[in-house]
């Protein structure tokens, strides 16, 4: 299983990736994690990213898309995997169906969680008040939402024309949400 997710900040696409990653004994990859871990350890991928991240901006595909390479080429990612929050950008959707190609694999799914706009502020808000992310701040996460809108939610209709979309409210209890995305990828396999 090789799959995608997607949606806004604080759609909760981490939150959920883990849970049906473990689930199907994949590992979830999120882009956004392996970022502030090499913030955290200083590294130089870090130092770059973080100027960008800070400022709710994207990190430039060239430095992602290697990123992303060398952790799907891990043994680990063989059997498949489970990419949160990437890809963002056309450009990274091209750089992907390279990456999965020369595998011999291809995507099959790409899950997007639906999220009203003031509940996902709302979450991330709520969320400031521990996680020390420096762009949990409101400017930076409306500029964040912004973001999205013009770069990433394009990539919608990327996947629904491919037949690849599955769309799951995100909305409600985080329990509530996993049974939806577990009752869609169960709808796929046996349809
Ligand atoms: P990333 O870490 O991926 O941040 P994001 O996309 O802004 O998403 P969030 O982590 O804020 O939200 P989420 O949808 O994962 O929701 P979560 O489960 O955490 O990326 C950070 C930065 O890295 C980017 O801005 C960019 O700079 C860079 N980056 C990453 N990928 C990149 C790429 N491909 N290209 C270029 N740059 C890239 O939940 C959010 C909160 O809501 C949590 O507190 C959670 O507990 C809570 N919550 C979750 N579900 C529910 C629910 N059902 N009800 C109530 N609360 C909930």
């Amino acid at each position: 299983m090789r799959m995608i997710f997607m949606g806004p900040p604080g759609a909760g696409k981490g939150t959920q990736a883990a849970l049906v990653a473990e689930h199907h004994g994949i590992p979830a990859i999120s882009t956004g994690d392996i970022f502030r871990y090499n913030v955290g350890q200083g590294t130089p991928l870090g130092l770059e990213a973080k100027k960008y991240m800070d400022a709710g901006e994207y990190v430039p595909d060239s430095v992602t898309n290697s990123m992303v390479r060398n952790r799907i080429a891990e043994s680990d990612a063989e059997p498949g995997f489970l990419l949160d929050g990437y890809p963002r950008t056309l450009a990274q959707v091209t750089e992907l169906d390279g990456m999965v190609e020369a595998s011999g694999h291809a995507i099959d799914v790409a899950v997007v969680l639906t999220v009203d706009q003031e509940e996902l502020v709302q979450r991330l808000l709520k969320r400031a008040e521990t996680s020390g992310r420096s762009d949990d701040t409101e400017d930076v996460i409306r500029h964040r939402q912004e973001v999205y809108v013009e770069q990433t939610a394009p990539l919608i209709d990327v996947y629904r024309d491919r037949g690849l979309l599955v769309e799951v409210d995100g909305m409600g209890e985080v329990a509530d949400v996993t049974a939806r995305i577990m009752a869609a990828l169960d709808g796929l396999a046996t349809s």
